[in-house]
């Protein structure tokens, strides 16, 4: 049992957004869930309201109880939402809210977004409105949410009319992740969580993607000597760019690397579960590298080291390979310009000038991406 001790007692890492008034920390570690109480104790002014999903709640419930029934916290509510995308809807929001408020909800609580992105989604935008906003924290249990939906206060839930489209800015007051909960989740979703992680070290830290070629397969694997700090140093590059840019006037879309693709992929398969987020972000960044290639401004050599990183770790190379049906390219540029990053006709690209050096880009022109879309999925 060493290797448990050495890192029970290891200082999590600790990072701060910097949001002036709205600033907040990220604590993150190895089986630091039993700090949780303590962390949220030290903000929290009246009771806390849990907001789950049903397969967190089974693995992981216990756990945080215990957590912060130790630090002395008084729980005013648990709500376990049915888990999938499907509940970030104006149904389950509506429901949520009329419930945490029939179970006493008063504007000095504190909402937990106990779950993965759907759950932080959701409970977050239940905390923005309810009584005109509660303070909430997120304590992420996907590697997707430890290193994207629980850093940078968006909240939102799905219409008829897309994914995200009624939301809110809504800051958490602390996030804290728990590395050691990742050992639960299917691989699959490791692997979708894994290429959000890695897409940070491609936008602005060579170094960083760098040290995931030695050791992404321990991070995929949950090793609590690699998997902290992989957490750390991916959300520390998201936290630099959303204080620089909180309401996405500018630098913030560089995080959107991959997604005009992936979104054009899930809204072609109508999100369906057959292609997870995170799978359509590694697509969606392979083809950003190899159109930055094709354009001329980034290294071949350096969409291969990509393309070998991906490879090596089983994180598939094109829809094909998930035994999704052919997406056919003339699809697949109608939905690019139905994007909303999509203005009189040019869409805003993030384009790579190399490894850690992401920029944006409206100067795509039609005919070169039809061309490139014809190439890469024929
Ligand atoms: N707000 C943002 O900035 C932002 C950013 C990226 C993605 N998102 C949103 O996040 C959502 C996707 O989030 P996700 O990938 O975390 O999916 P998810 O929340 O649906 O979780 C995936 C599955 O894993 C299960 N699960 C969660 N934690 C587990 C654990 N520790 N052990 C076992 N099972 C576990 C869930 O019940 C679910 O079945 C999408 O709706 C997306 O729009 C939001
Ligand atoms: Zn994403």
């Amino acid at each position: 049992m060493p290797e448990i001790a050495r890192n029970l007692e290891a200082e999590p890492h600790r990072l701060r957004v910097e949001l002036g008034a709205r600033a907040y920390d990220i604590v993150i570690g190895a089986g630091i869930l039993a700090r949780a109480g303590a962390e949220i104790k030290a903000l929290a002014n009246g009771r806390v309201y849990i907001v789950t999903d049903a397969n967190v709640a089974d693995q992981h419930l216990r756990a945080l109880r215990h957590a912060l029934e130790a630090a002395g916290l008084e729980t005013g509510w648990t709500i376990a939402v049915p888990p999938g995308e499907h509940t970030k809807c104006v149904a389950e929001l509506d429901w949520l809210i009329l419930a945490l408020l029939e179970h006493g909800l008063e504007r000095s609580d504190l909402i937990i977004a106990f779950g993965g992105g759907v759950v932080g989604d959701l409970a977050g935008l239940a905390a923005a409105i309810a009584l005109r906003g509660v303070d909430f924290v997120q304590i992420p249990t996907t590697l997707l949410a430890q290193v994207d939906s629980s850093v940078g206060g968006k909240t939102a839930i799905d219409t008829v009319f897309g994914k995200n489209t009624i939301g809110a800015f809504h800051q958490p007051r602390l996030v804290v992740i728990d590395t050691d909960l990742l050992a639960t989740l299917p691989e699959r979703e490791r692997r979708a969580g894994y290429a959000e992680l890695m897409k940070h070290g491609l936008i602005a830290d060579e170094a960083f993607f760098s040290w995931l070629e030695t050791h992404g397969a321990a991070v995929l694997a949950g090793d609590p000597d690699f998997a902290p700090e992989a957490v750390y140093r991916s959300c520390a590059i998201k936290a630099k760019i959303v204080a620089a840019d909180e309401r996405e006037a500018g630098e913030r879309a560089l995080l959107n690397l991959g997604h005009t693709f992936a979104h054009a992929f899930e809204a072609e398969l109508g999100y369906s579960s057959r292609l997870l987020h995170g799978e359509a972000v590694s697509f969606g960044c392979r083809m950003a590298a190899a159109m930055s290639a094709r354009l001329g401004f980034c290294p071949p050599s350096d969409v291969l080291r990509l393309e070998r990183h991906l490879d090596g770790l089983g994180l598939a190379r094109r829809p094909r390979d998930l035994d999704l049906p052919p997406l056919r390219p003339s699809d697949i540029l109608r939905q690019i310009r139905r994007d909303k990053k999509t203005k009189a006709g040019r869409t805003t690209f993030v384009l790579l000038k190399g490894i850690g050096r992401a920029f944006l880009t409206r100067g795509v022109d039609d005919e070169a991406l039809a061309a490139f879309l014809q190439d890469e999925l024929t």
